[in-house]
């Protein structure tokens, strides 16, 4: 996955040149529960003030009003028919053995770099690629059985497709993907890393190494889950699918892209149960054990905002204010001024249309209202003023609102509750004596689930407008003139796209009848984590709650596949304090604890097995 937090904090990446094109599709994502914890840090915080004031008085009887319906956790599920073989993985996951082995496994996986680049060439012309043919031969070498029971198609050389043919072909088949590719490690980074990114190193507690946490880790999962069913006689009923795409973290097109395209082709549209993707995974959130599976992931627009007008010759500077430098210094500071409010107000409506959908923000059905619920109803040291606050704004539109505000006040949360822009690129102008002609800025939207790409355009050209007439400029966006001044024009203002737009993903479904898949997920997280508990005497209990991932996962290409996708790993830091909660991911000192990786397995196992048996998929 890519993520924003990650990026922002330790900008491993050397920031790109200011030439537009190297700037393609550069995303990346927020880690929830990451967010979730900085946040609620900072909540809590703001409320114990608020609650001396504004919310000193709620009466107790508030926080029993909070149902357990706004919350449903489903029981731990555990294989039935499947039984007695998934006892006997039980046993042999948690031995030494299993473990040393698994180890091996991921650590032989994360010695070869298989870096995915922004902008590469295509396969078979970037030499870049070569080294996925080597991790193709690794695989085929430590995963035997999986090699000799699986069909297995290469899709556009380097994309993996496993089937897994189950015995009953009318049981839509259920999909499992990762990823191969990781994040280059930077130039200059190699020697910060405790233990070299490409050693794999087990220290006695942790592998480290580039693609430990993001994603060999789920990728290699995956495949032991299936080799271990093998070496136990396991025959599925239900055909089980292994999908790894090759260029996640650049684009995602030559990976996951074709190999979309064969899978709607093999299974048809809505052809699959349930897809499991990379996510988020387990954290300890105020006292309370909570896994996050993704059940949105938000959209993305790369808008180039461009001002255009006659140059000249600085030592003869037409009014300054004429120039597009300062139109466009104009335009951004109104923009990046907009993300301020953008969450709290509406965009001026553009020519008699509807207010666009952007704008609004926290709703009662959206997936990070949810997340809260959640945490109101289990978090166990959340104080009480912000579980009365978050319950209330169940039925009350004023805690909505006071919630929102509060929220809307955090950079990380604002990016959860509401479409963000950040203006990434702004250039203009080449010589020191010579004023600008052109200048442009980049602005990268992350687009609510509950928005759509059209609804941040048409917010974009409400804002913009009135700066077009401000300076007398023609205005055309997104191909289309939207006005022309009534003096004769000074200039240009166009907003374009970048790259392609990517629609928020559809939301999957957490409730009713039709939420059948995510039931059978969460009681799947909850036999898994239950066990290595029980093994060890520990009785901590863990809740499951619906969240969205804020950057963008290789099921951007699989949506015509399933209504179910989940974008969940079962990694888990729920034991790590807050500086080691990312794992390293994108970063140095990238890195897993080794019974959190076999507890992986053992999540993979145990969901291939109740998909295996279940009647309600
Ligand atoms: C296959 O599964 C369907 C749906 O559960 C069931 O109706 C059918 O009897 C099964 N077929 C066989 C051969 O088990
Ligand atoms: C990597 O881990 C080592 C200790 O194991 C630490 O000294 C170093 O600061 C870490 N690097 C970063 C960038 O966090
Ligand atoms: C503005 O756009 C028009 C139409 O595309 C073009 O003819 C004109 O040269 C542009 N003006 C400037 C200053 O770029
Ligand atoms: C726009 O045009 C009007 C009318 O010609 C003029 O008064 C004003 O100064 C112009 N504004 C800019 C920023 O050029
Ligand atoms: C869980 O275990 C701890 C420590 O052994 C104990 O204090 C606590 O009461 C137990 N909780 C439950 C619900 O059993
Ligand atoms: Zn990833």
């Amino acid at each position: 996955m890519q993520s924003d937090l990650s990026a922002a904090r330790f900008s491993e990446k050397p920031p790109s040149s200011s030439a537009l094109a190297s700037r393609q599709r550069t995303r990346r994502s927020a880690f929830v529960g990451v967010s979730l914890i900085v946040f609620l840090a900072f909540l809590s915080t703001k409320l114990q003030g608020l609650r001396k004031t504004r919310f000193g008085g709620y009466p107790q009887q508030f926080l029993s009003s909070a149902s357990t319906a706004v919350c449903p956790q489903v029981d731990a599920l555990f294989p039935n028919r499947n039984a007695d073989l998934w006892e006997t993985t039980l046993q042999q996951t948690a031995s030494s053995h299993f473990k040393a082995r698994s180890i091996d496994l991921l650590a032989g996986a994360v010695q070869i770099p298989t870096e995915s680049y922004d902008a590469m060439q295509p396969v078979g012309v970037d030499p870049r690629w070569d080294v996925f043919g080597e991790f193709h031969a690794y695989l085929a070498r430590v995963f035997p059985l999986v090699h000799a029971n699986l069909k297995l198609q290469k899709i556009n050389t380097y994309g993996l497709w496993y089937e897994w043919t189950g015995l009953n072909s009318t049981l839509k088949p259920v999909l499992f993907t990762a990823h191969q590719d990781v994040v280059p490690v930077g130039p200059f980074t190699g020697g910060e890393w405790t233990h070299p990114p490409y050693s794999g190193y087990f220290d006695g507690h942790r592998v480290w190494g580039r693609g430990s946490a993001d994603d060999k880790n789920g990728l290699i999962g995956i495949l032991t889950a299936i080799e271990t069913l093998l070496e136990n006689g396991f025959t599925p009923t239900r055909t089980i699918v292994a999908a790894f795409g090759f260029d996640e973290e650049a684009s995602g097109l030559e990976g996951a892209g074709e190999l979309a395209k064969v899978l709607l082709g093999a299974y048809g549209q809505d052809g699959l149960a349930f897809i499991v993707d990379e996510g988020d995974g387990i954290s300890k959130t105020f006292g309370t054990v909570v896994a996050y599976p993704c059940v949105a992931e938000k959209g993305y627009l790369d808008v180039v905002v461009e001002v255009t007008s006659p140059g000249g010759h600085s030592s003869v500077p037409p009014d300054h204010t004429a120039s597009p430098g300062f139109a466009l210094a104009f335009t951004v500071l109104t923009l990046v001024f907009a993300d301020h409010r953008y969450s709290r107000r509406s965009p001026r409506p553009v020519r008699g249309q509807s207010v666009p959908r952007a704008a609004r923000t926290l709703s009662r059905a959206s997936v990070p209202f949810q997340t809260f619920q959640c945490l109101a109803q289990y978090g166990s040291t959340l104080p009480p003023a912000i579980k009365a606050l978050i319950a209330d704004s169940v039925n009350s539109d004023m805690a909505l609102h006071t919630l929102e505000g509060i929220l809307s006040k955090d950079k990380l949360y604002r990016s959860q509750i509401g479409t963000t822009q950040a203006v990434d690129v702004v250039s203009g102008g080449v010589k020191s004596n010579a004023l600008p002609e052109e200048a442009h800025a980049v602005v990268n939207h992350r687009i609510l689930a509950e928005s759509s790409v059209s609804a941040v355009r048409e917010h974009n050209v409400a804002l913009l407008q009135p700066l077009a007439e401000k300076f007398n400029l023609s205005f055309n966006a997104f191909g289309v003139g939207v006005s022309q001044p009534g003096v004769p024009s000074s200039g240009n203002l166009t907003l374009r796209d970048l790259s392609d737009a990517l629609e928020p993903a559809p939301v999957t479904p957490t409730n009713g009848e039709i939420s059948a898949p995510y039931q059978v997920l969460s009681g799947s997280i909850k036999a898994a984590y239950n066990t290595r508990r029980a093994a060890n005497n520990d009785n901590s209990t863990l809740i499951v709650a619906p969240s969205i991932m804020s950057g963008n996962t290789d099921t951007q290409f699989y949506w015509k596949l399933s209504p179910h996708i989940f974008r969940y790993g079962h990694g888990n830091s729920a034991g790590l304090g807050p500086e080691d909660i990312l794992d390293g991911i994108h970063t140095v000192n990238e890195s897993i604890d080794a019974d959190d990786f076999v507890e992986i397995i053992r999540f993979y196992i145990t969901l291939m097995l109740n998909a295996d048996e279940s009647s309600v998929l």
